[in-house]
């Protein structure tokens, strides 16, 4: 680990030793006296010295010249220091930049879990698969044509996601926090699609086939054309919120990529392939996939707190047509989700049919529903999967930090038991 004491030796022991012979002053007296001290110091080293070329002293004279007012007013908000009661999810006019105080802890807790789950996809060992992969008689039909639509979809849907957040809803949610936990979950979606592009080389796939299945096969290509309908007024730079019309745009947005493509679209994909790893089949795919669940649940969570909170904070977007139009869209979603377990199963696989997971699907879209205050739309329907929760509360600290290790040192994956 990098020392610091290796480092200007000279310069760290010398304020030190002044340090411990001067008494203790207060706060506000010690930050003046050493305000001013700075200050003139700095003005001291922006004085234009006779050595100085013709650039340095230009490049001096132009700072002479920068107004700090003018650059805090230039920043989002005013530049007065931030209180919990002025910030807010949306149209906020507070400074963007002062992450301190909090006012959502829980999107703090979030990019702080996001960081502790950390991972890369070349630290999933992929042997085993590509030799499955390879051999002529390792996979049926119905199981290889699972792998290669699933890694169609995915392989273009995280990407969806990642533009979504960095190209519109980053800019549309002006709280520090959730920024900082936006940021963290853009990264994680450029782990998933690497994750994804790795699996399609390590197994020779393809690549131009995989990643053109969201333009040419209809099941994949409408989940797709679904979630960018709803990103397209956003993503204007000209897009502003402030309005009730816009901040319902904008609470479409996060309702349509959180609850939906990242709540409903990933789920029978998810399973599919999972169901796969818990059989002994392509546990590479299956671990990636598995690791890519566990982040996925976490900002599905986050969305549905982000919903909630611009529901809390603007009730009057809440009102009856926002909830049916809202209901409108899980079900939409659902019911695309239910089409592409048709398509990907056309017969029973891997202890599993399409009606088992359109059964699924509707526990899912209830739960999605809930989630954000609506009443559920497929009442009695039970999970029949209970085996994905599991895998989703999937701790570190029990599997997967300890299998990493191991990993490194063997090569071994993760149990499936
Ligand atoms: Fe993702
Ligand atoms: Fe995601």
């Amino acid at each position: 680990m990098l020392s610091w004491d290796e480092f200007d030796k000279e310069d760290t022991e010398a304020p030190a030793a002044k340090g411990a012979a001067q008494p203790q002053q207060p706060m506000g007296a010690e930050l003046e006296r050493l305000d001013s001290a700075g200050d003139a110091a700095a003005h001291q080293a922006r004085a234009i010295a006779a050595d100085d070329s013709a650039a340095v002293a230009r490049a001096k004279a132009a700072l002479n010249d920068l107004d700090i007012a003018e650059g805090l007013a230039e920043l989002e908000g005013s530049a007065a220091r931030v209180t919990v009661d002025s910030k807010r999810m949306i149209n906020c006019r507070a400074d963007l930049n002062q992450l301190v105080p909090f006012k959502y802890d829980w999107a703090w807790q979030k990019y702080l879990d996001g960081c502790a789950n950390h991972w890369m996809p070349q630290e999933v060992n992929m042997t085993t698969d590509i030799a499955l992969w390879k051999s002529a008689d390792g996979l049926t039909d119905d199981e290889r044509r699972i792998v290669l639509r699933n890694l169609g979809f995915f392989s273009t849907a995280d990407s969806l996601v990642a533009n979504n957040l960095a190209l519109a809803v980053y800019r549309l949610i002006t709280n520090p926090e959730c920024r900082q936990y936006i940021l963290r979950q853009a990264f994680e979606e450029a782990i998933h699609t690497h994750a994804y592009q790795y699996c399609i080389e390590s197994l020779g796939m393809d690549e131009g086939e995989i990643f053109n299945m969201y333009h040419e096969i209809p099941s994949v290509a409408k989940k797709a054309a679904w979630g960018l309908k709803y990103t397209r007024a956003i993503s204007d730079p000209e897009f502003k919120t402030g309005t009730p019309e816009t901040d319902k745009e904008l609470l479409r947005n996060l309702i349509a990529y959180y609850c939906v493509l990242e709540g409903i679209f990933f789920y029978c994909g998810f399973t599919q392939i999972l169901s796969m790893g818990r059989r002994n089949k392509m546990t590479g795919v299956a671990e990636q996939f598995q690791y890519i669940l566990r982040d996925e649940s976490m900002h599905l969570n986050f969305g549905i707190d982000v919903i909630n909170q611009i529901k809390i904070e603007n009730p009057h977007l809440w009102d009856a047509e926002m909830k049916e139009e809202a209901t409108q869209m899980i079900l939409q979603g659902t019911q695309l989700e239910i089409e592409y377990a048709r398509d990907t199963m056309p017969r029973g696989v891997l202890g599993m049919n399409a009606a088992m997971m359109e059964d699924y699907l509707k526990f899912i879209a209830n739960r999605r529903l809930t989630q954000i205050g609506l009443k559920e739309e497929y009442p009695g329907t039970t999970n029949p999967f209970p085996w994905m929760s599991e895998i989703m509360d999937l701790k570190k600290e029990k599997n997967f930090f300890e299998t990493r290790v191991i990993e490194y040192q063997t090569g071994g994956a993760l149990s499936w038991d």
